[in-house]
């Protein structure tokens, strides 16, 4: 891939990168700094300052990448390109772009459902032309982003049997509706049926899927099925901020009840089965002025008012003039129970209020559970809630010796076969208790030192900075305001945590920092001479390795995995382990997962901007976090032109790998060759995954496999 020029002041910022922390901390860069300058210097990695700068973008790079600074635990010897030191034993794919998907050879994937495909019993067939409400409440919603996969029955582990969650993010309005394109202002061109279309397409979409001969397809007709929307799914707010006047509205006195939730980026599945989504860029939806605005400082600090969407036109409640609290009522966590799919969704308040970008879980040792979040845009914050009670765990089922007739499974004849009584007895009883688990607990942000520590900041109402005195009357506020509350305390800002993934084997967390425009320019944070980007374009994994493997401590140590871009492009200054091939590397991590046997797989979404980040599409790549591998990449799966990759979630036996392909055509396609313009419903850049005319792009869930049947990467 050609190298990019990073001092290119970008024009094409999105919500993430524009900056509203006011906070003067040091951020990671003066961090990564402090923290690795004097080992530089020790292994000659050059001088300070510009010297190491002028090391980094001059040398062969991948030979000097070992000594670098933040290369926290770097390869004992030297590795030289072509050696294999990693753990992951596929045939890697190369960068490019073109309007199809690609997988590593010897693998399969296939689109398993798409936009618009039913749901729910009853559901019309997809008409792109004849798009309604009605219609997509019954059909699998737009741009698909976090996957949860939980096992049939609960608790089983079965891994050919299960149900997927799958989060809706946003809709691309002149994408998904024909006619929109030319128009000169398209919120204001949008009928009041598109509208509540869109509201339909956003939310999330559980599905019970099961595998057979080697083939995934969904079940037709499942209890379990149900759409979540934006539209109209009733949700409790519950917690210390529930019924706070703070998030009361004329439609709901209480401050209890919300109509939808909004911007579902990834999430997490807890241990009791239940479907974390996690609400990030509200400010898209909400119109209006902050003058003489009683949350003016509050919202200012979410980046609104900020409209791309036109639905306070025919819905009041986003017009922060109309309704000022509605806009307190979103940025949660919200809890979905996927097997009672009457139940309304929770949004649990004691985890804050910010743009969450995950949620992703882990049993402590002490058996409380720990969720971590990112705060997705720029000198934002890594967040951590952990519970004040103890899980309940759930009968071992796997294990039970009257599972011979393993529940749930669908035999050849097309029965199902069901568990023991007693073993659902149990299964209830654990799930009833750990029912409002997430309603106590408390939330940390982290403060990164340069010495490689990390403190977790409690945010409790009346310790510290967080009182009366600075704004917040109860802990209702210091979660209404968790931004706030967390530069008071002092947290570090960020380059955009994106996903944030606990190591269920090693231990290990990591963090996708996604990347920071901003970096350097005007006003903004300093760069500094480990960290030599004016703009950091390309992103980095953190590593945080918790103080004696508990994720409940008050410290941590945290490290660099990889400096993200291309290591071969002058100026970039990425770092990889040298074994690293021409395509091993990528651009801006963003979700990523681990596989049964603690291997990290990172998904990528460079945005508009690709072109001048790696010159390819999206992907998934392998990258090794242990042994003389660490650091190395390998590309595993590549997205359509303009498409971002999300959700990538693994089955319990790690040989089936479900992926989500969000916004196919969308993004930067006026740098596609052969293209060269902004794509639209009527002249997309693909139309991926049908390619028949008429038929647009279709945000897809692919589900991939080993031809051979055998685990993904073996
Ligand atoms: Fe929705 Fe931060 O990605
Ligand atoms: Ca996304
Ligand atoms: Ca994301
Ligand atoms: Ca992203």
């Amino acid at each position: 891939m050609p190298g990019q020029d990073p001092t290119t002041v970008p024009d094409d910022l999105d919500p993430d990168d524009i900056r509203v922390n006011p906070s003067s901390e040091p951020g990671l860069g003066d961090l990564i700094e402090r923290r690795f300058s004097r080992r530089a210097l020790l292994r000659g990695a050059g001088a300070l300052g510009a010297g190491v700068a002028a090391a980094l973008a001059t040398g062969p790079l991948r030979a000097v990448a070992a000594s670098a600074p933040g290369a926290g635990q770097a390869p004992a010897e030297p590795i030289g390109p072509g050696s294999d030191p990693s753990r992951f034993a596929f045939t890697e794919i190369a960068h490019g772009v073109d309007e199809h998907h690609h997988v590593a050879p010897g693998y399969r994937a296939e689109v398993l459902i798409r936009w618009g495909d039913a749901v729910l019993p009853g559901a019309p067939d997809f008409d792109p032309e004849r798009q309604s409400a009605a219609a997509q409440l019954g059909q699998f919603g737009y741009n698909n982003d976090f996957i949860g996969y939980i096992s049939l029955p609960l608790g089983s582990g079965n891994p050919e049997h299960g149900l997927l969650c799958v989060n809706h993010e946003y809709t691309n309005s002149d994408l998904m509706f024909p006619g929109l394109a030319d128009a000169d202002d398209p919120r204001g061109a949008i009928r009041r049926s598109r509208v509540d279309a869109e509201m339909a397409a956003h939310g999330g979409s559980i599905i019970e899927i099961v595998k057979h001969d080697g083939r995934w397809r969904v079940v037709p007709g499942s209890p379990f099925a149900r759409r979540v929307s934006a539209l109209e799914t009733a949700m409790r707010l519950s917690g210390p901020a529930s019924g706070h006047p703070r998030l009361r509205t004329r439609e709901d006195p209480s401050g209890r009840r919300v109509i939808g939730t909004l911007n579902n980026c990834a999430g997490g599945i807890t241990p009791w089965g239940t479907y974390l989504m996690a609400e990030e860029n509200i400010q898209l939806y909400f119109s209006g002025s902050l003058d003489d605005h009683p949350e003016r400082e509050n919202y200012r600090r979410f980046g609104m008012p900020d409209p791309r969407y036109a639905w306070s036109r025919y819905h009041r409640r986003f017009d922060l003039n109309a309704e000022p609290n509605e806009a307190n009522r979103f940025g949660w966590i919200v809890e979905v129970d996927p097997f009672d799919p009457k139940a309304p969704p929770v949004k649990r308040t004691a985890l804050g209020r910010f743009k969450h970008e995950g949620a992703e879980c882990v049993v402590n040792k002490d058996g409380r559970l720990v969720i971590y979040s990112g705060d997705d845009q720029v000198f934002e914050y890594l967040y951590k809630f952990v519970t004040d009670g103890r899980v309940t765990p759930l009968p071992e089922a796997r294990m039970d010796p009257t599972m011979d007739s393993y529940a749930g499974r669908i035999d050849a004849a097309g029965r199902v076969h069901f568990r023991p009584q007693r073993i659902e007895q149990w299964i209830a009883a654990a799930r009833a208790a750990n029912r409002d688990l997430l309603d106590q607990g408390t939330l940390y942000v982290a403060k990164l030192a340069h010495d490689g520590g990390l403190t977790w900041l409690p945010l409790v109402h009346g310790r510290g900075p967080l009182t009366q005195a600075n704004g917040f009357a109860s802990q209702a506020d210091v979660l209404i305001d968790a931004r706030t509350a967390a530069t008071a305390l002092g947290a570090t800002p960020l380059d955009r945590p994106e996903d944030v993934e606990p190591n269920p084997v090693t231990g290990k967390v990591y963090v996708c920092l996604t990347n920071n425009k901003l970096r350097g320019t005007g006003g903004n944070p300093r760069t500094d001479a480990a960290n030599p980007r004016p703009q950091n374009l390309w992103g980095q994994v953190l590593e945080i390795t918790p103080s004696d493997g508990d994720h409940a401590a008050d410290s941590a140590r945290w490290d660099i995995l990889v400096r993200a871009g291309d290591p071969a492009a002058p100026g970039v200054a990425a770092q990889w382990n040298p074994a690293t091939s021409e395509n091993g590397w990528f651009a801006c991590p963003d979700n990523c997962a681990l596989d049964p046997a603690g291997r990290l797989w990172i998904a990528t979404d460079q945005g508009r901007g690709w072109s001048k980040t790696s010159g390819g599409a999206d992907g998934i790549w392998a990258l090794e976090t242990e042994g003389p591998g660490r650091g190395t990449g390998r590309m595993f799966f590549r997205v359509p032109v303009g498409a971002e990759m999300c959700g990538p979630r693994f089955t319990p036996d790690g040989r089936s790998l479900f992926v989500a392909v969000q916004h196919p055509a969308a993004d930067g396609t006026e740098a596609f060759t052969g293209f060269g313009r902004k794509s639209s419903f009527e002249r997309p850049a693909t139309r991926w995954p049908d390619f028949q005319d008429g038929m647009p792009p279709r945000p897809s869930v692919v589900v991939i496999t080993k031809e051979d049947g055998g685990e993904i990467g073996s």
